[in-house]
């Protein structure tokens, strides 16, 4: 302890390390005589200058201002992007790094054993792999309307770029023909200090097998000619949203369809997709399908099951699954997402498919006194996992098996931990690379009921 308080550097404090790991989140790990330093921008073997952003009694953190010799696994950025902090980590590291970090979290945080960890599947493309962008507006410092990304920790700085290497070239065709139009009208940036001026956010999505394209501009209440961004746009809907929101959030607000089509069109697992403004997709089209493949494959069905799909978005999990299974019913809290599952089953024939717009912590146990108990339960949860009641409202419901589509491994483990507790073995866990260049990590697990 003496030892630590010691060496406890304050902010500002330069500091020489050498990087021996990655972190969860994606964070150097570096150690001052056993006191943790986490250093943004470093990776394993670097030996770096870093600079102290925060201190803390047991760890601190830092971020690297100069490369002093480089790690082994060290390649030449792509592209300067904020969205791709991993770019100069070796792709193979960056997979093994992942895969590290899930069987350290599953094993550490949930001190589960005795499940089969699966080889990571890679990723097919690299880079332009989103079918989604979300970017901002801003001004630089001569003044000019820009749209590009948060520079890094800054809320109200906004970098350009020319080229965002994530999205596809008629994605960043698209946000460039905006932001011309948005120049050429004199319309001007949100402040986001002074809570003054127009444009806020601009998103761009895309049908990745069906080449269409969504455009949505988010302001602040105002005014500005609709039409004639539709026609400069060229896209295949375009969309505006008024938001009064103090945050930055793409969420919310006053949504309305100026042109074109009210649904993306995109197709997955042979199926043909409708996806809504508010609904959830998964940003990687070709990974999703890997994705869903593996929780079909977890899921083992023989035709007799009853399947549900907790969060279940536009329908995508359960209608890959909905063919091998007796019925399927699909739970999700977006009213528009629900409204596309619904379509998405009609379109696609796929007739013993229900959906349901609810909370999961409110409506699982209704389900269950409707449809019965199901043999096998998918859940695909955002980044925060389940909640305590949401687990015991699953170990009521009572599936033989559960399939858990998980974003972040911190949760999944202490889900997996109550779940293990509650007599449900940890199985089988694959992570799978939705985000290259990123720390993010996606993974399916399987749970079965001891004795099953
Ligand atoms: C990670 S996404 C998964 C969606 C879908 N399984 C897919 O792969 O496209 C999580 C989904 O959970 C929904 N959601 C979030 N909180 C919820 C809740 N409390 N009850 C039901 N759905 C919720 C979100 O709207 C989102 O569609």
């Amino acid at each position: 302890m003496e030892a630590t308080a010691r060496i406890r550097p304050q902010r500002g404090a330069e500091l020489e390390l050498r990087v021996e790991s990655l972190a969860y989140g994606g964070a150097g790990v570096a150690r001052l005589d056993g006191y943790v330093v986490f250093v943004t921008g470093a990776f394993p073997g670097d030996r770096v200058r870093a600079r102290v952003t925060r201190g803390r009694r047991a760890y601190a953190e830092a971020r690297a201002e100069e490369l002093l010799e480089p790690g082994p696994d060290r390649v030449p950025p792509v592209a300067d992007h904020p969205g791709a902090p991993w770019q100069e980590l070796r792709y193979e590291r960056q997979l093994e790094a992942k895969q590290g970090q899930v069987e350290d979290a599953l094993r550490r945080i949930g001190r589960l054993e005795g499940f089969a960890l699966e080889p990571i599947v890679p990723a097919e493309q690299t880079w332009r792999y989103r079918n989604k962008l979300e970017y901002s507006f801003g001004r630089d410092d001569s003044g000019q309307l820009v749209c590009g990304f948060h520079a890094p920790g800054r809320f109200d700085v906004i970098e350009p770029l020319d080229d965002c290497r994530l999205a596809s070239e008629p994605g960043n065709a698209a946000r460039d023909r905006v932001l011309a139009w948005c120049r050429d009208e004199g319309l001007p940036a949100y402040d986001r200090r002074e809570h003054t001026g127009l444009l806020r956010n601009l998103v761009v999505r895309e049908g990745r097998r069906t080449g269409q394209l969504h455009v949505r501009l988010i302001t602040s209440p105002g005014d500005l000619r609709a039409d004639a961004l539709a026609a400069e746009a060229g896209a295949d809907g375009v969309w505006w949203t008024r938001t009064e929101s103090m945050g930055e959030t793409t969420a919310g607000g006053e949504t309305e369809l100026v042109a074109g089509a009210a649904h993306l069109e995109e197709e997955l697992a042979g199926l043909r997709l409708r996806i809504s403004p508010e609904a959830f997709f998964q940003t990687n089209t070709e990974m999703a399908e890997r994705l869903y493949g593996l929780a079909g494959e977890y899921a083992d069905l023989r035709g007799f099951e009853r399947v549900f799909d907790l969060y279940c978005g536009i329908g995508t999990v359960g209608l890959t699954l909905a063919p091998r299974a007796a019925a399927l019913f699909g739970l999700e809290i977006v009213e528009s997402a629900v409204a596309d599952a619904i379509e998405n089953a009609r379109r696609n024939e796929v007739d013993n498919a229900s959906f349901y717009a609810g909370d999961v912590r409110l409506a699982l146990r209704e389900l269950v006194a409707r449809a019965g108990r199901p043999e096998v339960l998918v859940v695909d949860p955002p980044r925060a996992g389940l909640s305590k009641k949401v687990v015991r409202r699953i170990v009521e419901a009572a599936p033989r098996r559960i399939v858990y589509v998980s974003c972040n491994p911190t949760t999944l483990a202490p889900n997996a931990a109550q779940l293990a507790e509650a007599g449900w073995a940890l199985r089988r866990v694959r992570p799978v690379d939705m985000f290259p260049q990123t720390p993010h990590i996606e993974c399916v697990a399987l749970l079965e009921r001891a004795g099953s």
